[in-house]
C-alpha cells in the first residue's frame, strides 16, 4: 500500500516531465517547419491535464515575451468606439468569468444577408439521419442532420464578414487578451437543429474545454434570436483559470462530460445561459467549460471569429482569401499582417 502510494506520487512528476520533453522537440519541430507533430499535441494537452492550466499559461506568457503587440490607430468598430479603460473592463472580465457579452448589437440588416447567405450555400453536416449524406444546403423547413457547417472559403469572401475580420475593435479585445499580436485562425458560421433534441457529442452539446492552440478567444455572433429552447451557448464561469477546473474532471482528459457530471463540482450560481436576441455578440475564453445546449425547437445560427496567440496545436486548414476587394480588409492585411496568416491571399 505505501509502495503504491509512493510510486503514485513519483507518477505525476514523471509524465509532466515526459511531456515537456516531448513539447520541447516539438516546438523546434514547429519552429523548422510550421507543423505541429501529433504527439507534440498531445503532450500540450497532457500538460494542460497535468499542470491544471499552468503550463499553457507558461507558454502565453513566452509568446508575450516575444512579440509586442500591435500599436493600433482606434478600436472603433462593431462593438462600439472602444477607449483603453473599456477594454481594460471587457478583459478583466473575460479573465475573471471567461466570458463578457457586449451590449452593442450587430445589425439586423447584416444579421439578415447572413442568413440568407447560410441558406444557400452547401454545408458539411455533423450528426446526419444519414451516414453517407454529408454535404448539404440547410432547409429549415426540413433539417437532417444536427448542426450544418458553412464553409470557411465561402465565408471569407463574404464582404461583411471581412468586415468583422478586419474590424479594429473585434481585434483590440483579442490583442488585448492574448498580450501580444493575435492571429485569426477560425472563420465559421453553423446552423444547429433541434432534429434530435439530445445532446449530439459531435456537435459539441456536452460540457468540454477547448485545447486546439495555446491561447485563444472566440467571438460568437448570434445570427438568430436564441432562447432556452434553440440552443443558448452555456458555460461555467471561471472554469478557464489556473486551477479552475477539479482534478476528478482533468483526470478524465480530453473529453466530453455529461451535465450531471460537471454538476457536482461548481455551484448552480456559475452556469451561464446565454438567451439573446440575434446581434448578439459574446466574447469567451473556451478553455471554460462550455456547450451548446441541445435544441428543443427551432434552429440557430452563429457566426464565430477565432483569435490565437499561436498556431502551434491541433491541425488546421489555410483557406484561400478571394475577393479581399474590401478596403478595410485589405489595410489590415498590409498592416498586420501576422493576423492574417492562415490566410492564402490571392
Ligand atoms: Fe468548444
Amino acid at each position: 500500500m505505501l509502495l503504491k502510494k509512493k510510486l503514485k506520487s513519483w507518477l505525476k512528476p514523471l509524465k509532466v516531465l515526459i511531456n515537456i520533453i516531448s513539447l520541447l522537440k516539438g516546438s523546434f519541430f514547429y519552429k523548422k517547419t510550421g507543423i505541429t507533430s501529433e504527439k507534440a499535441y498531445l503532450s500540450l494537452i497532457r500538460l494542460y491535464c497535468l499542470t491544471n492550466g499552468c503550463s499553457n499559461a507558461f507558454l502565453s506568457w513566452l509568446l508575450k515575451l516575444q512579440r509586442h503587440p500591435y500599436i493600433l490607430p482606434h478600436a472603433n468598430g462593431v462593438l462600439g468606439d472602444l477607449d483603453s479603460a473599456k477594454i481594460l473592463r471587457v478583459v478583466q472580465e473575460i479573465r475573471k468569468n471567461g466570458y463578457y457579452v457586449f451590449d452593442r448589437l450587430l445589425s439586423v440588416d447584416i444579421c439578415d444577408k447572413l442568413i440568407s447567405l447560410a441558406l444557400i450555400k452547401e454545408c458539411n453536416l455533423k450528426g446526419s439521419l444519414d451516414s453517407n449524406l454529408n454535404i448539404s444546403v440547410y432547409d429549415r423547413t426540413n433539417p437532417i442532420a444536427v448542426t450544418y457547417w458553412l464553409r470557411e472559403e465561402d465565408l471569407i469572401s463574404n464582404t461583411d464578414i471581412q468586415k468583422l475580420m478586419a474590424d479594429l475593435s473585434i481585434f483590440a479585445i483579442a490583442q488585448s487578451y492574448l498580450e501580444t499580436q493575435p492571429i485569426l485562425d477560425i472563420v465559421a458560421m453553423w446552423w444547429s437543429t433541434a432534429l434530435t433534441k439530445t445532446a449530439c457529442t459531435d456537435s459539441a452539446q456536452f460540457y468540454h474545454f477547448d485545447m486546439d492552440r495555446i491561447k485563444w478567444l472566440k467571438f460568437f455572433i448570434y445570427l438568430t434570436d436564441v432562447s432556452s429552447d434553440n440552443g443558448p451557448h452555456c458555460y461555467i464561469a471561471s472554469s478557464h483559470q489556473i486551477g479552475g477546473k477539479p482534478k476528478e474532471l482533468l483526470e478524465l482528459g480530453y473529453t466530453r462530460i455529461p451535465d450531471k457530471d460537471i454538476a457536482k463540482f461548481y455551484p448552480t450560481e456559475n452556469f451561464f445561459e446565454v438567451t439573446a436576441p440575434k446581434g448578439t455578440i459574446i466574447v469567451g475564453d473556451t478553455l471554460c467549460f462550455h456547450k451548446g445546449k441541445p435544441l428543443r425547437q427551432g434552429d440557430r445560427l452563429v457566426l464565430e471569429l477565432e483569435f490565437t496567440n499561436s498556431l502551434f496545436g491541433g491541425s488546421y486548414q489555410k483557406a484561400k482569401l478571394g475577393n479581399s476587394n474590401n478596403s478595410n480588409l485589405s489595410e489590415s492585411i498590409k498592416n498586420y499582417s501576422r493576423v492574417f496568416q492562415k490566410f492564402i491571399l490571392d
